[in-house]
């Protein structure tokens, strides 16, 4: 820059000893653990050279607090700004491991703060790369009061705009809460971890080793603890994870999501596959992925949370350019039965597409509640309950196609029609019915079969009966409980037809502080 005078000289000065903190030593400790620095994740992340820095010369007190000053650093060890993604304004942090570990001190604080203000007056998503050593030590309860105004933030931001977390490296102690309360958790491989207490802790405390991995890896959040909604093998891939998901996202709870031009060659080819999708038998299992993709435009499914509670699957689709929210039970995995994690897992992502406008599809295939001492221990009548709540509490467009098996209470949890589903549909392969044909005849003839010569032949021809009679779609269809039973074969067509008589859906529950779910 070509300028004098003395003004510009300290101006000048300034940004010189900006760009000199950061230091060939830190970037290459940074490096070489096969992490990026703040700035470069940053320039990842956003369009090209669209990224407007704030608070860059923002700095922390030196009091020394008895257990060391504070390390003085222009920007106080976090990147606050704005910029564009896909051409759309978000606001993003970006946490600095090379100051003092990324740890959260006062002003480092004050400055998530006002950057997270910010994305919620303005209605834009809100980033965080995380990578910290959770609060700062030496400047003790003013830190852990910054944690509590960044988690109050968070909890008012949340249904108003979009709030994603990306675990860049270390998100220890009070760093951990606040993307726990944020929509979407990303991860990366092997250089990110999250936790409460540290293995060092663990190790006083109970005397349990444990390595950092196996305690708070991204293996352990994307399968064990649901902690975790995506995860990628680098840092790079992990951010442009990112930037695809918010192309489904609307920017704040009064838009609705952006909406995608079909080339041609998409709005054809409806597949007659799904015809013979499923299986004869109904105990043999198919991948309901693969009726997902059919349905779907093409390349536009983005699934959330794959290896956690894969009994049901979850993510956003285009349907005509449209995006939709799917909740579909796989019956590939547990033979598609609600247990406690998937039923959280999809009654968490049903809030998230209520509080955005995302309209509902329900691909249901599932043959009750998981039974067993374990799942009723542990809670499966509250946490089933969840996805029953947030269903009937929703207010988007919600529709249900009815696969194969519909059985009792599941049949009332996926979207029914007297949960206030707007439109049920089912194929001619749907069971719908209070449970399954073996176990209903064996309740209603007990008596009959123990008396009986041959139960076995007996049992099977009654199930046959059942089956033709009752675990059909036609009885609910003739109650007007299913909407129109189905070809396969039209499904998309069908339901694009219907989204767009649901299109201008307008209806408020009553008015309240808030409803109570089963948490
Ligand atoms: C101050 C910290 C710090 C912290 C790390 N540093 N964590 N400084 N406060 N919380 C500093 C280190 O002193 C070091 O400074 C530099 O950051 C890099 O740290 P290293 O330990 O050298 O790095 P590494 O080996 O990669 O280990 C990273 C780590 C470890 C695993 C995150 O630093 C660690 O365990 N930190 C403490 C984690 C923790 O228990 N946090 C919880 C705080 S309590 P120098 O000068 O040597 O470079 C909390 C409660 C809030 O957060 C509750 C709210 C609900």
């Amino acid at each position: 820059m070509d300028v004098k005078g003395k003004n510009f000289t300290r101006f000048l000065d300034r940004q010189k000893l900006y760009k000199t903190q950061r230091d060939a030593k830190a970037i290459g400790k940074q490096h070489s653990k096969g992490k990026l620095t703040a700035w470069e994740r940053l320039d990842i992340l956003f369009d090209e050279d669209s990224f407007e820095e704030i608070d860059a010369y923002v700095t922390a007190d030196r009091t020394d607090t008895g257990f060391g000053k504070v390390k003085q650093a222009y920007g106080d060890g976090v990147i606050i700004g704005h910029g564009m993604i896909r051409g759309r304004l978000a606001f993003a942090y970006s946490q600095d491991f090379t100051v003092m570990g990324g740890s959260l001190g006062s002003v480092h604080a004050t400055k998530i703060m006002k950057i997270q203000e910010m994305a919620q007056k303005m209605g834009a998503p809100m980033i965080g790369l995380i990578d910290s050593g959770g609060a700062r030590i030496q400047e003790g309860v003013a830190s852990l009061a910054g944690y509590a105004g960044i988690f109050y933030r968070n909890v008012q931001s949340s249904g108003v705009i979009p709030q994603i977390s990306v675990i860049m490296g270390p998100a220890a102690g009070g760093a951990v809460y606040s993307p726990s309360i944020t929509d979407f958790v990303f991860m990366t491989n092997q250089t990110s971890y999250m936790f409460v207490t540290g293995p060092n802790v663990v190790k006083e405390v109970l005397n349990e080793d444990v390595s950092l991995n196996d305690l708070g890896g991204a293996g352990i959040h994307s399968k064990k603890s649901g902690v975790a909604h995506m995860v990628f093998e680098d840092e790079e891939n992990t951010l442009m994870g990112v930037r695809h998901l918010l192309s489904y996202l609307p920017a704040n709870n009064m838009e609705n999501p952006p909406e995608m031009e079909l080339s041609e060659d998409e709005t054809k080819d409806i597949e007659e596959k799904l015809r013979d999708i499923v299986p004869d038998d109904a105990n043999k299992p198919y991948d309901v992925k693969d009726v997902i993709n059919l349905i779907t435009d093409k390349r536009s499914f983005y699934e959330i949370s794959e290896n956690y509670a894969q009994n049901v699957v979850i993510g956003f689709a285009r349907l005509d350019g449209k995006v939709i929210g799917i909740i579909a039970n796989q019956p590939k995995v547990l033979a598609g039965t609600l247990d406690i994690n998937s039923s959280t897992k999809g009654a968490r992502f049903i809030r998230f597409c209520d509080a955005f406008n995302v309209p509902l599809l329900i691909l249901e295939d599932v043959p009750g509640f998981l039974p067993g001492i374990d799942q009723e221990h542990n809670g499966i009548i509250r946490h089933g309950a969840k996805m029953l709540y947030a269903f009937a509490d929703s207010t988007v467009p919600r529709i249900t196609v009815i696969l194969r098996k519909s059985y009792g209470g599941a049949y009332c949890v996926m979207n029914s029609k007297n949960l206030g589903g707007d439109f049920n549909f089912a194929w001619p392969t749907a069971e719908i019915a209070v449970m399954g044909p073996e176990g209903a005849v064996a309740i209603l003839y007990r008596k009959e079969l123990e008396a009986s010569d041959d139960p076995v032949a007996m049992k099977k021809e009654l199930a046959t009966k059942y089956r033709k009679e009752i675990a059909n779609p036609y009885v609910a269809d003739e109650r007007g409980f299913i909407d129109e039973v189905i070809d396969p074969a039209g499904t998309r067509l069908k339901l694009i037809r219907a989204y767009e008589a649901l299109e201008n859906k307008f209806m408020n529950n009553p008015a309240r502080k808030h409803g109570n779910i089963p948490l």
